[in-house]
């Protein structure tokens, strides 16, 4: 019985990274910037916090990093085979290294869930490092990835 609900899992696993996504190529750009700009909307506030620039507010910098987190799991499903050309400054290096790219969003979704646990504690010693680890986490993967 185990085995075939372990069997049942992997193939469930394996169906969920294969989807076929029904979306014109300009539609899964637009879905993924948008995603992305919706991010930065709110990482770009948390890190006016975190340097000083805006005064601290814990409760509505925890709201933010619950939102990044959250938000961190959609783009994604955007980067499907046929979208690294026209209105898009995601690089064809994507589909090539295809495994780093996969790991730097996996790497997001970890780091950011991590920002988000995080930021409820108030603390801007714990807060500042684990923002800082998102931070890199961005910048890595556009240097690699991104126009
Ligand atoms: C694993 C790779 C990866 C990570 C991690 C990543 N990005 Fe990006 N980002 C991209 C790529 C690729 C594009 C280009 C998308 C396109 O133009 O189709 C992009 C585009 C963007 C854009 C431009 C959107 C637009 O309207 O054109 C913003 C803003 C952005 N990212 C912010 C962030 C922020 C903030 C983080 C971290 C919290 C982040 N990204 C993490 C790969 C990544």
């Amino acid at each position: 019985m185990k085995k075939i609900a372990a069997l049942g899992l992997a193939g469930m696993l394996a169906a969920a990274s294969t989807t076929a996504i029904a979306a014109k190529p300009e539609d899964a750009i637009n879905y993924r910037q948008g995603t992305f700009s919706a991010m930065a909307w709110h990482f770009g506030t948390m890190g006016a916090m975190v340097k000083g620039k805006v005064d601290y507010d814990a409760e509505d910098f925890s709201r933010r990093a619950e939102i990044v987190s959250q938000l961190s799991k959609l783009p994604m499903e955007g980067f499907m085979p046929g979208t690294y050309s026209g209105e898009t400054d995601a690089l064809p290096a994507i589909e090539d290294e295809w495994d780093k790219f996969e790991g730097g969003m996996n790497a997001l979704v970890e780091r950011s869930a991590k920002l988000a646990e995080v930021a409820k504690t108030g603390d801007m010693d714990q807060i500042k490092p684990a923002f800082g680890e998102v931070g890199k986490t961005c910048k890595g993967c556009h240097d690699n990835f991104k126009d």
